[in-house]
């Protein structure tokens, strides 16, 4: 296929349902889906939207692109849990089209009100000669998850000053009021976070102020901030494009990253001490990392491992892209860490003691004080993932040089970063075929990516480490 933009941007009514069939027929034939992580069922899956708690069951939608493994025309597919693990995906639920968001329901958030789940999302809008008019659109969904969108925009227009860069509105409540956080690029292409009010979900909302969470520079433009809190501690994981190297070090296209504050001032939305700005993750994959304050007292957050502006190899199968485990949240030490809600457990089937492991695995291992060991997992085609930890100097590498078929290679194919030196490490790494998220000393780091390889089998060889196996569940 050739992706020209009119194809990207066809109407969802003038595909036909046998070209669906097609694409799905040649997905099911791929031996890189996943077991027990988020993935599209077909087309493209990117940003986490609408994380929520609704009519007793968890929410959570993905910008899609259904119609293959491209930006294309977007929309929020629904999936719901009674577990944070296992997921059932409703297929496309808030649709594009309407004069509000006639080239795609961009990303956004959802928040219960009364008996219905209120989404604010942002209506990306062409003219004729292409030019992007950003509406941030409301919709209701009630208890039988049908969805009814709001036409007339919640806010119209980027506020004076800001470009049409302006999009993906987090919708939080404090007190009585209801507050939104819109990423935004202002006219002197700086990247910022704006804040706006409202006394009802539906408005009206005006502009209060620019979140301030940093006196550093942050690039020139800011995608998908979400403020949440952690042990009454406000935590920013926003997605900077453009930030100097010297303000924060990464190595993918955009990172996405993290600032925490010591407390918090809902009169100026301000960050009291903030912390430096730091990545959220360490490895290849991570953006749009998207949570909320739980009812149940947990901080959750669930990023979309895949990066934007990048191609990966199942394109051609179709698909793309995944998500994370949902992760809980937590703060030890002035330091956030991310652990895979303990939910997960249940996936455990049992241990293993043999090299070669199923493609569905958790592999748990320790290293002790001055010394180092790697892990390296192979396919039997040799390709290889390989895990270097290095207790004296503090280091952990990961490196997918050779692991399976190149991709976003201009990046580079290793990852590195700093523990404590001279203590142990200890480390899972949850593998599900082609995506691994390594959580390190408890969540305190965490090393995520993709990885291709032709090979099915894997094998696990270490040196210097002992393992501890466990034979994962696919639930898909
Ligand atoms: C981030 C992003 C958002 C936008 C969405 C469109 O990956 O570019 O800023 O709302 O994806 O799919």
């Amino acid at each position: 296929t050739k992706w020209t933009t009119a194809l990207r941007y066809k109407p969802y009514q003038e595909w036909s349902k046998q070209e669906l069939i097609d694409i799905k027929q040649k997905i099911d034939q791929s031996h890189w889906r996943l077991g027990y992580h988020i993935q599209p069922s077909t087309g493209l899956l990117n940003d986490p939207n609408g994380f929520s708690y609704f009519n007793n069951q968890w929410h959570l939608f993905y910008q899609s692109f259904p119609y293959g493994a491209v930006h294309g025309l977007k929309s929020w597919a629904h999936l719901t849990s009674d577990d944070l693990v296992h997921w059932q995906d409703h297929g496309p639920a808030l649709l594009p089209g309407d004069a509000q968001d006639s080239h795609g329901a961009y990303s956004g958030s959802a928040i219960p009100v009364g008996d219905k789940l209120f989404m604010m999302y942002t209506g990306n809008v062409r003219d004729e000669n292409w030019i992007r008019h950003p509406k941030q659109d409301g919709a209701w969904m009630d208890k039988d998850n049908q969805i009814k969108k709001i036409s007339t925009p919640l806010i119209e227009n980027p506020k004076p000053g800001y470009t049409d860069h302006f999009r993906d509105p987090q919708i939080i409540k404090h007190e009585d009021t209801y507050y939104c956080l819109i990423g935004g690029r202002r006219a002197d292409d700086t990247g910022h976070v704006l804040v706006y009010q409202a006394p009802e979900v539906t408005g009206p909302w005006s502009y209060k102020t620019e979140l301030k969470f940093t006196d550093k520079d942050c690039g020139y433009m800011i995608e998908c901030p979400n403020l949440l809190f952690v042990n009454n501690r406000p935590v920013l994981m926003f997605c900077p494009q453009g930030i100097e190297q010297d303000v924060l070090q990464y190595s993918n296209v955009y990172p996405n990253a993290v600032v925490i504050g010591e407390d918090f001032d809902w009169e100026t939305f301000s960050f009291i001490n903030p912390s430096a700005i730091a990545n959220l993750d360490e490895g290849f994959d991570v953006y749009a990392t998207h949570g909320f304050n739980a009812p149940d007292g947990r901080a959750l957050a669930v990023s979309w491992v895949g990066l934007p502006d990048t191609t990966y190899p199942s394109d051609e199968e179709g698909w793309a892209n995944c998500f994370s485990l949902v992760k809980e949240l937590k703060i030890k030490d002035d330091h956030l860490y991310q652990i895979p809600v303990v939910e997960n457990n249940q996936l455990v089937k049992e241990t293993l003691n043999s090299k070669e492991i199923t493609p569905q695995a958790k592999l748990s291992f320790k290293l002790g004080a001055s010394l180092v060991g790697s892990i390296t997992l192979k396919t039997e085609l040799n390709e290889e993932l390989q895990i270097i930890l290095d207790t004296t100097n503090g280091k952990i590498l990961v490196d997918r040089t050779n692991a399976g078929v190149p991709f976003a290679t201009d990046f580079g194919t290793t990852r590195s970063t700093k523990v404590t030196a001279g203590k142990e490490i200890q480390a899972d790494l949850y593998l599900d075929n082609t995506v691994f998220e390594l959580y390190v000393n408890g969540g305190r780091k965490v090393i995520t990516g993709r990885i291709f390889p032709q090979g099915k089998q894997f094998f696990v060889e270490s040196e210097n480490i002992e393992v501890k196996k466990v034979i994962l569940d696919k639930i898909y």
